[in-house]
């Protein structure tokens, strides 16, 4: 979606993904890096949970049924943010409660760049102006806290009215998982000019190192800061469309829920109702469940590392990431050889990729990033196997790297990479002659 008076566009990662299905039902054999959708076989307990909520026909409570309301305040309550079952409210994934929640609140939108693909169409569709401030070097999903300092009041000399904050920990670009001191710096820079934040914790129980420290802006602003999440991610879940939204205590917060509440009861009505008997399990977190989230971490940690060093063994900068399944390479030290090709900004190198290699990723401009950087996202969540009985032994192999589906990707990979750096032509990858 582009701006309300503009032409509407699909979002780029879901026209991408659509575009690589009709290349591959053409024959082509792609690997996709371009879409951040996590296919490993959902844990038996869910799956049996969806089909007996069939009974749950009815609407039932905009905000969801008290049951599966008390289970999703007990998970956050576990991470740290002590919740009351009314200040959550669970919808049809975290993409239409974050819509809901901007539209609830007056006022523009500052955004980390780069920043996931759909923070600023939301924005626009809103009819609100986006307010960029980059990311610091080497992170992502939250801005400098200088540089907010420094954008707020520039932007409210320049006529906008920056009264949110969106922030993404992890990250969905870069991967990268913000540490605690920068979080508070960002909230106290929040604090000061009366932001409200809107956490994105989407991948959260995605961490790479299940020891590495994470700081919900909830907890160092409580009392501004709205938490975003779901099962799409963690549970490899997004087609089922669970979502969930934590307001704060106190009567901001109650406020805010009511808007939101209004909202949902004119778009959405209630979260289906063999969906929440889902949430109702998945967010009480039985054995099963956390069993596959933590497998599923460690696999995308190892994959997304293996991934990584590809890159930099290529010349790319390329951050180790922290959680989720993103990487974010900078292929500026191959401009030169790039620019032989005729690449020479992201857009370029996004189609020259997919059209010479059969590899596809999204450009950094889709994030908000310079479009003249040659930076882009790959996303390894469709790394892992062609069918559930190849994902479901990737997910538990001892070593996942080796495990074929994968490495047979990063084969690939490497080849594409190599070839990348030598002035040859690509074209015969697309042919299928490797
Ligand atoms: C940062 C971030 N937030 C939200 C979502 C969407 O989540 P859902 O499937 O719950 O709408 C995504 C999916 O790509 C995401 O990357």
């Amino acid at each position: 979606m582009a701006h309300p008076r503009g032409r509407p566009v699909v979002s780029p990662n879901l026209l991408l993904d659509q575009h690589v299905r009709e290349r591959v039902a053409a024959g082509q054999d792609v690997l996709h890096l371009g879409f951040g959708e996590s296919r490993l076989p959902p844990p038996r307990v869910l799956v049996d949970r969806l089909a007996a909520g069939a009974v749950h026909q009815d609407y039932g409570p905009v905000a969801g049924r008290p049951v599966v309301r008390a289970e999703a305040a007990g998970y956050f309550a576990r991470r740290g943010l002590p919740t009351a079952p009314d200040q959550v409210l669970l919808g049809p994934g975290a993409k239409a409660l974050l819509l809901a929640v901007l539209a609830a609140v007056p006022g523009d939108v500052v955004l980390p760049t780069p920043c996931w693909v759909t923070y600023a169409p939301q924005t626009r569709l809103l009819g609100r102006r986006a307010v960029r401030v980059r990311a610091p070097e080497g992170c992502g999903g939250v801005p400098d806290p200088d540089g907010l300092a420094r954008a707020v009041p520039a932007a409210r000399a320049a006529g906008a009215d920056p009264r949110l904050l969106v922030l993404t920990l992890p990250d969905n670009p870069t991967g990268a998982l913000a540490p605690p001191g920068l979080v508070r710096d960002v909230c106290a820079v929040a604090a000061r000019f009366g932001l409200l934040v809107v956490s994105d914790e989407i991948y959260r129980d995605l961490l790479h190192d299940p020891a590495a420290a994470v700081l919900s802006p909830a907890e160092a602003l409580p009392e501004r800061t709205v938490v975003l999440t779901g099962l799409s991610k963690s549970l490899s879940l997004g087609g089922w469309r669970v979502g969930v939204v934590r307001f704060p205590d106190g009567s901001g917060g109650r406020t805010l829920r009511e808007r939101v509440t209004a909202l949902a009861s004119e778009s959405w009505s209630a979260l289906a109702g063999p969906q929440q008997e889902v949430a109702r399990v998945a967010f009480a977190e039985p054995p099963e469940v956390r069993d596959h989230v933590r497998a599923s971490a460690r696999l995308h940690g190892a994959v997304t590392a293996a991934v990584a060093s590809l890159f930099r063994a290529a010349g790319a900068r390329c951050p180790e990431p922290g959680g989720g399944f993103y990487l974010y390479p900078d292929l500026e030290a191959l401009r030169p050889v790039l620019a032989s090709r005729g690449v020479v900004d992201s857009p370029s190198l996004q189609r020259m990729l997919l059209d010479d290699f059969g590899v596809a990723v999204l450009g950094g401009h889709n994030f908000g990033d310079d479009p003249g950087a040659l930076r882009f996202r790959a996303a390894t969540s469709l790394l892992h196997g062609a069918t559930p009985k190849e994902r479901r032994a990737v997910l538990r192999a001892a070593d996942p790297v080796a495990a074929p589906p994968v490495a047979r990707a990063l084969t690939r990979l490497r080849a594409v990479l190599g070839e990348l750096a030598s002035p040859s032509c690509g074209a015969a990858w697309v042919r299928g002659a490797r």
